[in-house]
């Protein structure tokens, strides 16, 4: 696809960019089948509960929706600004629990069909291609919409992935894809009162080349931090090391202990 990189597109740019992306390369994906998607789906399928309501922004035609919407009986909404990506996903997925949204999440006049706070928000290859002037208020949106016990899982290319694609494959380039160093996302999710609680980056196709990355909201941490995990006493008596065999003990202490301080 031509690169049409713009220094600051307006929202109808973005749009026309994404409606023709949909039948350049994602239908490729649907039917050649995706590694990043595929591991973007691993990643967020591991914490989907069986009844978590989900939001999937920037769904594209809807292959990681689709896939999440089977993990769980709670809704799922899959919500992008392409209409030519929601027509194609509506066209090419039914499931009684999913729904696809035609909608610019950025647009704060928009109200999306959300029978519930979602518990999960994903967006799989998006934030970078979100204005880096608008990271925020999208991070304070999305706050607004969760649950009490939100969890928003991103996944994006590092910066090192996206600096030799600058370099090497600037046509692969989409019309906004932004630089995003873990650091300053965080601080752009702590304004939302959202804390990063995991960050990986993983290869793909090459090494270091995407992050997988949770927030959680602070109340929520701050809330769960004071719940203490009942272990059973067999357990809680091995974690602490009192189930160590009587001899292993016995030459553990002559090693570390007697042979260092001498026996007393
Ligand atoms: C790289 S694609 C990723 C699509 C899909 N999540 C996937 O992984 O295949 C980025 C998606 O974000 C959508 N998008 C970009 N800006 C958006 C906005 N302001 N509101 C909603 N969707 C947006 C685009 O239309 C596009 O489908």
């Amino acid at each position: 696809m031509e690169n049409a990189r713009a220094a600051s597109p307006t929202p109808d740019q973005v749009k026309a960019y994404y409606d023709a992306f949909s039948t350049d390369r994602m239908l490729g994906y649907r039917v050649y089948g995706n590694l990043r998607i595929e591991k973007a789906i691993e990643f967020f399928c591991s914490s989907i509960e069986p009844n978590d309501s989900v939001l999937d922004v920037g769904c594209g035609i809807g292959i990681a929706t689709e896939a999440m919407a089977s993990c769980t009986q709670g809704s799922v909404v899959g919500v992008d600004i392409s209409d030519q990506n929601i027509w194609y996903a509506t066209q090419s997925v039914s499931m009684s629990n999913l729904r696809f949204v035609s909608a610019d999440v950025l647009d704060e006049a928009v109200k999306l069909p959300l029978d519930a706070p979602p518990f999960i928000i994903t967006l799989c290859d998006v934030i970078e291609h979100i204005p880096e002037s608008q990271r925020t208020a999208l991070f304070r949106r999305l706050s607004a919409l969760g649950g009490p016990s939100l969890k928003v899982m991103l996944t994006f290319p590092t910066a090192f992935n996206l600096e030799y694609q600058s370099q090497e494959e600037p046509s692969e380039l989409q019309i906004i894809d932004n630089q995003i160093p873990p650091q300053t996302l965080a601080q752009e999710a702590a304004l939302a009162g959202l804390s990063m609680t995991y960050f990986r980056m993983i290869p793909v196709w090459r090494e270091v080349e995407y992050a997988h990355c949770i927030f959680e909201r602070n109340e929520s941490l701050k809330s769960r931090v004071r719940t203490a995990v009942r272990f059973p006493r067999s357990l809680r008596q091995k974690l602490e090391g009192r189930l160590v065999d009587p001899f292993v003990r016995r030459s553990r202490r002559r090693k570390y202990i007697d042979g260092i301080f001498g026996r007393r």
